[in-house]
């Protein structure tokens, strides 16, 4: 059962191809505004900055930022490079999308002004040497905004469990039972790609050890909707219940946006969000 690095696992044109998925509909556009939203909030935007996202993605963030924005995304799946691009180019954006690994960005030092990266950190077994990477392309003074999943969660628990041997068997054993016909939870239980979320102590040493000052810690997504996500209710809350979904989420962002950066709520809540200065 070894585990498969994720560059290989967002490799897979259908997977890159389905993403975007994730951020459709009441359930989509809360996620977007917990996550792309916040994430831009955090950074002070003034002039023309150049801008890295680091793991890109499809590069929903470059879609949202300010047109003084100078963008340029890097990832090392080339399918979710090619969404990205595309989307761009239809949505009459400009931006650089250069394929490579974070752990080792070709550019020289200081050259951007600020780093911005969501949802990638999990995904890379060297992260001391991804975040000294994304400081030491940032000038002196210049901005590191991460966005990760907390690990002190509930939500932590299931994502080990799933990529646990139990769970291997539990899908082998059901997909056999079905003939390898069945598309169900179950059957897909078992999630084999490097996935290691971070705790805020974590979070905090690494930019340190970076040379990255911490400027500012809050948590996201109170509504921990990986729930309904992960077990695929989504369909069906969103079909039947969208204005319930709605008004729960409106209130999860009011409530959020009073205690997010408060004890004992930024240490908990599903997603952490670590600003932070390049220090000279
Ligand atoms: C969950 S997606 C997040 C994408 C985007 N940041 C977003 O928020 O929509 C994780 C992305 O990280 C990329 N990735 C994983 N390891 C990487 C690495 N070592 N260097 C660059 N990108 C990486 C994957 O290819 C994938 O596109």
């Amino acid at each position: 059962m070894p585990e498969m690095s994720a560059e290989r696992y967002w490799d897979d044109p259908m997977l890159a191809g389905k993403y975007d998925e994730e951020f459709k509909g009441v359930i989509g556009a809360h996620v977007n505004r917990a996550e792309v939203d916040t994430m831009i909030e955090e950074f002070e935007i003034k002039g023309r900055p150049v801008l890295l996202d680091a793991g890109c993605g499809t590069g929903r963030h470059l879609i949202k930022l300010p047109e003084s924005v100078r963008y340029i995304g890097v990832d090392t799946s080339l399918p979710m490079l090619q969404i990205a691009k595309r989307r761009a180019k239809a949505q009459g954006r400009s931006g650089h999308f250069v394929a490579c690994d974070i752990t080792q960005l070709p550019f020289k030092n200081g050259v951007f002004d600020g780093v911005m990266s969501t949802r990638v950190l999990q995904h890379i077994t060297n992260q001391g040497q991804a975040v000294a990477e994304c400081a030491r392309a940032t000038k002196i003074g210049g901005q590191v905004v991460i966005l990760v999943y907390n690990s002190l969660t509930i939500h932590c628990l299931w994502k080990c469990f799933r990529h646990s041997r139990l769970a291997f068997l539990l899908g082998r054993m059901f997909g056999l039972l079905s003939g390898g016909r069945s598309n169900s939870l179950l059957a897909r239980i078992h999630r084999n790609y490097y996935n290691d979320f971070n705790s805020v102590p974590e979070m905090k040493r690494l930019f340190s050890k970076a040379g990255i000052k911490v400027h500012k810690v809050k948590g996201t997504d109170i509504s921990h909707i990986w729930f309904v996500t992960n077990f695929r209710l989504a369909t069906m809350c969103e079909r039947f219940i969208p204005r319930l979904l709605a008004r729960y989420f409106s209130l999860c962002e009011r409530v959020e946006a009073k205690v997010s950066e408060r004890v004992p709520f930024v240490y908990l809540l599903d997603k952490i969000v670590v600003k932070g200065i390049v220090n000279g």
